[in-house]
């Protein structure tokens, strides 16, 4: 036993400063402990001269020793793997070692595109909180409690503070610019939006919008329409059409919901724009009086139009994406399919 330990003392010392030097080198090692007449086998053939009341012992001597062998030949291993690459970085003829890169989400494609359109006209960019107040999801916005209008968008409240809300649209972003700066007003607010719906294809619980917001002395509707008339030839090209339909929003007098010729099948019909050559994209209007004297701006000084449009629908309308769902499920075949964007 004395014998058997003194034995593997020295293997240990060799095996410990053994010099991986080269692949041949440690195919060596390996044949001399590792291999099938090797070190480890062999003083393992020892344990039959061992004595019985002894091999519990001699077991657990045998077996650390051959974990040595083994776990300083994979150390040697990696050591000369490590020293092959790095001569190898040397070697400027070798192709790179490709890294895998990342897409844009479409949304955040469309969303860029929707800022630096309205940023060539003037526009700076704003946001707000998505957990927002009352007073500047709704009631700044004209939309008293009880205010049939909320109904349309029915939200997740905060339990934690009753007067708080998941906001449902991008116009609160309105109502906290026009809290801290005076017109002229010139902004695109982009952001995520949340409605209590059950999801489809068609809704969802969150989806994003764009906001604009312009306000100054003589801003009339012609303004409004010139404006959302050059954003949509630059978004889907010269020959699209549009058309307003007026509409209702408690913080724009008039309002209206702007389509567009249907981009798919060139206004003919087709499932996008179910048959009628038309999609809407947006809702806008004059920003009402009482929204601007809720904020300390005199409406006989001055106007404003505002818009929200949908980043979702745009985005669906350039790219034909069928199904909203898909926006948010992180499958990286829809994703890498906008990698050139
Ligand atoms: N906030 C409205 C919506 O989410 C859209 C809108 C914005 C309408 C600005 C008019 C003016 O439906």
């Amino acid at each position: 036993m004395d014998a058997l330990q003194q034995q593997l003392q020295v293997y240990e010392q060799e095996i410990n400063e053994f010099d991986p030097a080269d692949a041949a080198a440690l195919e060596q090692y390996r044949i001399r402990f590792l291999g099938t007449k090797g070190i480890v086998k062999q003083v393992w053939g020892e344990m039959k001269n061992v004595p019985v009341d002894k091999k519990r012992d001699a077991g657990q001597l045998l077996n650390s020793f051959k974990q040595l062998a083994e776990a300083r030949y994979e150390q040697y291993a990696h050591m000369l793997n490590t020293v092959d690459k790095k001569s190898a970085v040397a070697d400027i003829s070798l192709p790179g070692t490709p890294l895998p890169t990342g897409t844009r989400h479409p949304l955040r494609v469309t969303e860029n595109e929707i800022i630096s359109i309205f940023e060539k006209i003037g526009f700076s960019v704003a946001t707000g909180p998505e957990i927002e107040d009352d007073w500047h999801n709704f009631t700044s916005l004209n939309m008293p409690e009880h205010h049939p209008a909320r109904d349309m968008q029915d939200t997740f409240y905060v339990s934690q503070n009753p007067d708080w809300v998941l906001r449902t649209h991008t116009s609160s972003v309105q109502a906290r610019i026009l809290e801290q700066q005076k017109p002229p007003v010139r902004v695109i607010c982009p952001g995520r939006v949340y409605r209590n719906e059950t999801i489809s294809a068609r809704a969802h619980c969150f989806f994003h919008q764009a906001e604009g917001l312009y306000v100054d002395k003589d801003v009339s509707f012609a303004d409004l329409k010139q404006t959302l008339y050059y954003f949509v030839t630059e978004m889907f090209g010269a020959d699209t059409k549009v058309r307003f339909r007026p509409s209702y929003f408690p913080f724009t007098e008039p309002s209206a919901e702007m389509d567009i010729s249907c981009t798919i099948c060139g206004g003919k019909g087709c499932n996008i724009c179910k048959h009628t050559g038309w999609v809407e994209i947006l809702g806008c209007g004059m920003v009402h009086p009482n929204m601007l004297r809720n904020f300390g701006i005199d409406p006989e000084v001055y106007t404003g139009f505002a818009f929200g449009l949908g980043i979702e629908r745009i985005t669906q309308i350039k790219y034909q994406v069928n199904d909203l769902r898909l926006y948010s499920q992180n499958d990286i075949r829809f994703l890498k399919q906008f990698q050139s964007l």
